[in-house]
């Protein structure tokens, strides 16, 4: 016979004779007490979950309940650990967590035994080597932003620290990443919350910017010329970057709760300690394509001519090329522009931005290149990609589409001891890495983890030079679309270059759309407003119920049996 009581009690029944007969028995003899006690502990938390009110399960399987609670918490760790497998992303896979750690701490990088990879399954990519392989030795690879109206042109490594503030990363890991880039020669983003002292450890700065000016605001919130000029034109700081949005939650503001401003916060940012501060979720400075180029063309006088871009996810196609007729019709030209994919990084995000907002970075990457290249521009613009950026190919991938440089701000988090537990807005990051917890963040060792930035990068750098040797290339920047393939089925492979559609210098002048995205949200953009042209509506209709905008399979670039290579 059933009984349900008994069944869902029994745990804590059990217990509570186990304590009782301890004690009796304690009487004769003191050992028993070794019983009696944990009984008697686990018998009062089993009369408390009976009692408590905010889980169910707790007071229908009283003491035993509580299992649940405790295997959840340490899921993603047994997770981590035992279950994943070498290539699952959450959101970055074993494989690539490992080469950042293997390349930070100078260990082998190397794979005995071949490939890991299924190579006939889809979404497989690779480089074509060459018959001539280019032997490079010096792998400090190197560009320069700064277009016409530039006055202190930048030479900028190919791979750079992403933008993460101080608030959202730890004093030690901005020290840790900025001493790395001193080391390694190349730059490190500020991130939006401002220059702090951590970041002014030598390493060469770019300064973001985003909605709430922190560090060079006035109190209600409006940009202040003065407190900008004076920090911009720090010898630190090489290039400005106006964070227009963020692939992780484009379009989404923030608030900074007052807890977490603490004196040193509130110091960087320019905000009161202890206030709540409002990220607002656009510019107060601008609301037209035009009247952002003004911004940027301001802060670059301001700042003694820098390189000054802008950094965005893109959305609304139309937008982009609202902000590209723009730059035609005033003739202010961003020195360069950064493209954050949607796959992009934060410390918190709602999930629906994260998972659902933005174009990922290959579209958006080839989407904002092929505008340049179509309004012949790009050779004045220089482009920054970021996105899920970790190994050599990685990189060689991003250029080849149409990137200068790629940024990486989790890669360089995995290099200062980030172990991916996806905690960062707990303040309760295990390795000291994603907090405002001076205890945890002490943990982080700043000359240790510096030595691992600066590993890192110079570690990636020499695997890029030998990519890019085997392709037959002296530079990454020599990189194209068709250099790289990709399988498209067990039985079909494409160059990139067949994939993502290349435009011609000056096409989009002329005319020449290539695909049903340009051919529609070009005409109606316009320079005065980020809205489109047209009715919303007889734009949609006009993109169709078939959207594959970006792609070849639209409006094929080349012949159909050209674009498949059978390498
Ligand atoms: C902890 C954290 C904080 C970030 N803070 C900023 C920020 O202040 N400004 C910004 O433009 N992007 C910020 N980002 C986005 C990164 O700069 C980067 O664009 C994005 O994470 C994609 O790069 P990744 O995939 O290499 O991490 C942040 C990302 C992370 C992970």
């Amino acid at each position: 016979m059933r009984i349900p009581f008994f069944s869902r009690y029994l745990v804590f029944v059990l217990i509570a004779i186990l304590a009782v007969v301890g004690l009796i028995l304690s009487l004769f003899n003191a050992n028993w007490l070794w019983l009696a006690i944990p009984c008697i502990i686990l018998t009062g938390l089993g009369i408390y979950d009976m009692k408590q009110v905010r889980h169910s399960i707790r007071r229908n399987y009283p003491i035993i309940g509580n299992l649940r609670f405790l295997l959840e918490s340490i899921r993603p760790e047994i997770r981590q650990y035992f279950i994943e497998n070498d290539t699952e992303n959450l959101p970055f896979s074993r494989l690539q967590r490992s080469i950042v750690y293997q390349r930070a701490k100078q260990q082998i990088d190397k794979r005995p035994f071949g490939t890991i990879k299924d190579v006939y399954e889809k979404d497989y990519e690779w480089i074509n080597h060459s018959m001539h392989p280019f032997h490079i030795t010096d792998t400090d690879f190197r560009i320069t932003v700064g277009g016409p109206q530039c006055k202190q042109p930048y030479s900028m490594s190919i791979f750079n620290i992403s933008a993460m503030s101080f608030g959202a990363l730890s004093a030690n890991a901005v020290s840790a990443l900025n001493r790395g880039a001193l080391k390694g020669k190349f730059a490190h983003d500020t991130g939006e919350g401002g220059i702090s002292k951590y970041h002014l450890q030598g390493g060469d700065l770019i300064w973001n910017i985003g909605s709430s000016y922190f560090g060079c605001r006035n109190e209600d919130g409006t940009f202040n010329d003065e407190k900008f000029a004076e920090k911009a034109r720090h010898p630190n700081v090489k290039m400005i970057e106006l964070k227009v949005s963020q692939g992780a939650k484009p379009g989404h503001g923030g608030i900074l709760p007052g807890a977490k401003v603490t004196a040193e916060i509130a110091e960087a940012r320019g905000i009161p300690i202890g206030i709540d501060c409002n990220s607002p979720s656009t510019h107060p400075e601008f609301d037209t394509p035009i009247g952002m180029l003004k911004f940027i063309q301001r802060m670059r006088d301001l700042s003694g001519g820098k390189p000054t871009g802008f950094k965005i996810c893109v959305g609304h196609a139309w937008e982009f090329f609202a902000i590209a007729k723009a730059m035609l019709e005033t003739g202010i030209y961003p020195d360069f522009i950064v493209v954050d994919g949607a796959e992009g990084g934060t410390g918190a995000a709602p999930v629906e931005f994260a998972d659902h907002v933005g174009t990922p970075l290959r579209e958006a990457l080839r989407l904002v290149h092929n505008t340049l290249v179509g309004i012949g521009l790009r050779k004045h613009i220089k482009i920054g990609a970021a996105g899920k950026i970790i190994s050599a190919f990685d990189i060689a991938r991003t250029l080849s589409l149409g990137a200068d440089w790629c940024n990486a701000g989790r890669g360089f988090m995995f290099a200062v001891g980030c172990i991916q537990a996806q905690v960062c807005h707990t303040d309760k990051c295990p390795t000291g890495v994603a907090t405002q917890d001076p205890k945890r963040a002490k943990a982080l060792d700043v000359d240790n983890k510096s030595e691992r930035v600066y590993n890192y990068h110079r570690n990636t750098m020499r695997a890029v030079g030998e990519l890019v040797g085997a392709a037959g290339l002296s530079h990454p920047n020599l990189l194209k679309a068709h250099h790289i393939a990709r399988r498209i089925s067990p039985t079909e492979i494409r160059l990139l270059s067949a994939i993502y559609p290349e435009f011609q210098e000056n096409d989009l002048l002329n005319g020449i759309y290539h695909s049903r995205l340009f051919e529609v949200a070009w005409p109606v953009a316009r320079a005065d407003s980020f809205d489109p042209n047209e009715q919303m509506e007889e734009l949609m209709i006009k993109l169709n119920a078939v959207y594959r905008p970006y792609t070849a399979t639209t409006i094929p670039i080349v012949p159909e049996e050209k674009n498949t290579s059978s390498t």
